[in-house]
C-alpha cells in the first residue's frame, strides 16, 4: 500500500482527486463546508447513528470531485473507534474497486488514531494473489491521509506505513502454501531483506546447524527432505555497542505431527505454523522502511515436521545445543524442540530482551480465543512495555503465569526433561519448557497460536504480531535516543554468528 500524507481542512478535501472519500465524522462536526453538511443532515435524519464503524455511502454528490463518499462515524473518537470506521467505511467502498483513497480526519488527528486508520484501511483491502491463476490484483493502492496539520502526523504516519509494510509481508509469507513457503523459500526471503539499508542476513543450512550442536532443531527436521534453515537478520539501528533486542520465530513451514500424527481435520491449517517467523519477518521489513535508532537481531528456526523412516520418535531422546537432554513424549510438540535452540543460540548476542514469537499451543486458542495473544513474561518491566504496545498498537495480549510448579509435569525418566508435560495448562507448560533454554537475558515469550491467523470462511494469515512489536521497538529507540548514552555492558562486543 503506498500511503500520502496531506495537510487538508474538509473544505478541501471535497475537491481532492480520488476514487473514493471517507469522512471520519464526530458529533462535533459543524456544518461550515459542502462535507460537513453532508454529514450534519444524514446524522440529523437519523441516517448516520455516532455510533462507531456505522457508515452511508453517497453517489456523486454536488460539489464532491471524488464519486464515492463514505461518511464513517467514529464514535468516542478513540483509536479502536476510528479502526472500526475505517474498516466498514473500507469495506463499503469495496464494490467500485477504489484504486486511490482519501481518508478524512475533520477535527483532530491524534497520532494513535491516524495509526489505527492506516492499519485497518490496509487490512481491509489486502487481497492474496500469490497462488491463484486469474485473481482481482488488489484495487485500493493508494491511501491520502488527510489531517488538518501533516506536520504533527508525520511521525505517526511514517511509523504506521513502515508497520503496514511489515504486517503485508507476514501475512504474504503466512498464506503462502507449505509448497510455495519451504524453509529454502523463508530464507530467500530473509536475505532479501538485506536489501534495505542497515539490515544484514545470514542463513545457515543443515551442516552448519549440526556443527552448532543444535540437536533438538536438527532432530525434528530429520524427518523430512526439505533441508533446513537457521536465518540470522541483523538491523544496526544504534551504535555498535548497544545490545540488541532478539526476535525468535518459530517457522515451521508444516507441521503434520510427526509420527505423533494431527488428524485430517483442518490440517491444511498447520502451512501457518511459520506464522511466527513470518512476523519476524516482517518486522525487519517494517525496520528496513523506517530506520529507527535500535538494534535488532531475528533468529529463525525453520523447518518441516513430518513422518518418514528417519523421523523422530516418540522416546526418542535429542541432545540441545544447551548441553540438556530431552525425551521426546511427542513429536508433535515440536515448536519448542527448534525454538530451544534458537533461544540458546541468542546468548552470544548478550541481548538487552530476547522475545520469542511462536504459533505454539492449542492450548493457547483453547485459553484466550482468537482475540489476545498469550504473553509469558520472566522480566517485569519487559512484560509491562508488551502489554503496553499491544494495548497502543490494538495487537493485544494478555499476562500467563510461568509459576514454577506448571514445569513439574516435564520430569523425565530417560533424559533432563520431557518435551510435554500433562493436557492441564499446555500453554503454561509449554512456557516452562523453553524457560529452562533462557540464558540471562530479560526473556518474553509470545504464543500465537490464536491470533496468527483466522479460520472458516476469512481464513488467512492476520500479521500479528508484527504491530506490536514495532511499537514495542520503536517505543524502546524513543526512549533510548532520548535518555543520556548508557555504559555499554563491556567495551567492545564481540558477536560471532558462524559456527
Ligand atoms: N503448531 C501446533 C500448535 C497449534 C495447534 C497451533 C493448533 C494452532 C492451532 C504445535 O506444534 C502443536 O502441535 N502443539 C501441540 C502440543 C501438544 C502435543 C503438547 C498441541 O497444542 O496440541
Ligand atoms: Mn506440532
Ligand atoms: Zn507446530
Amino acid at each position: 500500500m503506498d500511503f500520502q500524507l496531506k495537510t487538508l481542512t474538509v473544505a478541501q478535501a471535497a475537491t481532492e482527486k480520488a476514487d473514493a472519500l471517507i469522512l471520519l465524522v464526530d458529533a462535533s462536526s459543524t456544518a461550515g463546508d459542502v462535507l460537513s453538511a453532508l454529514a450534519a443532515s444524514a446524522r440529523k435524519a437519523g441516517d448516520l447513528p455516532d455510533k462507531a464503524g456505522k457508515v452511508i455511502t453517497l453517489y456523486r454528490p454536488a460539489g464532491v470531485t471524488a464519486p464515492r463518499v463514505v461518511l464513517a462515524s467514529i464514535g468516542d473518537g478513540k483509536p479502536a473507534a476510528v479502526r472500526s470506521a475505517v474498516l466498514a467505511a473500507v469495506q463499503a467502498t469495496k464494490s467500485g474497486q477504489p484504486k486511490r483513497a482519501l481518508i478524512v480526519f475533520a477535527a483532530s488527528a491524534d497520532p494513535a488514531s491516524v495509526h489505527a486508520a492506516m492499519v485497518a484501511a490496509a487490512d481491509a483491502s489486502y487481497v492474496y494473489t500469490a497462488t491463484k491463476s486469474k485473481s482481482e490484483p488488489r484495487s485500493l493502492r493508494q491511501l491520502v491521509i488527510g489531517v488538518p496539520d501533516a506536520k504533527a502526523a508525520r511521525p505517526a504516519f511514517d511509523e504506521a506505513s513502515a508497520t503496514v509494510a511489515g504486517i503485508e509481508f507476514a501475512k504474504e509469507w503466512g498464506n503462502r502454501p507449505g509448497n510455495h513457503c519451504t524453509p529454502t523459500m523463508l530464507g530467500e526471503a530473509a536475505r532479501g531483506l538485506g536489501a534495505f539499508a542497515r539490515i544484514k542476513c545470514e542463513v545457515l543450512g543443515p551442516k552448519e546447524v549440526d556443527k552448532l550442536g543444535m540437536g533438538s532443531f536438527a532432530a525434528v527436521a530429520r524427518g523430512s527432505s526439505e533441508p533446513l534453515r537457521f536465518v540470522v537478520l541483523r538491523y544496526q539501528g544504534a551504535a555498535k555497542d548497544q545490545a540488541p533486542v532478539v526476535l525468535v520465530g518459530k517457522g515451521i513451514t508444516f507441521d503434520t505431527g510427526g509420527v505423533s500424527l494431527k488428524p485430517a481435520a483442518e490440517m491444511d491449517e498447520m502451512k501457518f505454523d511459520m506464522c511466527g517467523a513470518a512476523s519476524v519477518l516482517g518486522v525487519f521489513r517494517a525496520l528496513g522502511a523506517l530506520q529507527p535508532a535500535i538494534n535488532v537481531v531475528g533468529l529463525i528456526p525453520s523447518c518441516e515436521n513430518m513422518n518418514d523412516g528417519r523421523a523422530l520418535k516418540p522416546g526418542d531422546v535429542v541432545t540441545s545445543m544447551s548441553g540438556q537432554t530431552i525425551e521426546v513424549l511427542n513429536t508433535d510438540a515440536e515448536g519448542r524442540l527448534i525454538l530451544c535452540d534458537a533461544l540458546t543460540y541468542a546468548k552470544r548476542f548478550e541481548p538487552a530482551a530476547v522475545i520469542d514469537v511462536a504459533t505454539l499451543t492449542g492450548a493457547c486458542v483453547v485459553a484466550l480465543g482468537g482475540v489476545r495473544s498469550g504473553l509469558f513474561a520472566s522480566d517485569e518491566p519487559l512484560a509491562t512495555a508488551l502489554e503496553a504496545a499491544g494495548e497502543a498498537s490494538h495487537d493485544r495480549c494478555w499476562r500467563m503465569p510461568l509459576d514454577d510448579e506448571y514445569g513439574d509435569g516435564l520430569k523425565s525418566n530417560f533424559a533432563d526433561m520431557a518435551n510435554i508435560a500433562g493436557r492441564a495448562g499446555g500453554a503454561i507448560t509449554a512456557a516452562k519448557f523453553l524457560q529452562k533454554f533462557v540464558g540471562e537475558y530479560p526473556w518474553a515469550h509470545l504464543d500465537i497460536a490464536g491470533t496468527a491467523w483466522k479460520s472458516g470462511g476469512a481464513k488467512g494469515s492476520t500479521g500479528r504480531p508484527v504491530g506490536l512489536l514495532m511499537r514495542y521497538l520503536t517505543v524502546r529507540a524513543a526512549a533510548a535516543t532520548s535518555a543520556p548514552a548508557t555504559v555499554p555492558r563491556k567495551a567492545t562486543r564481540k558477536v560471532r554468528t558462524s559456527p
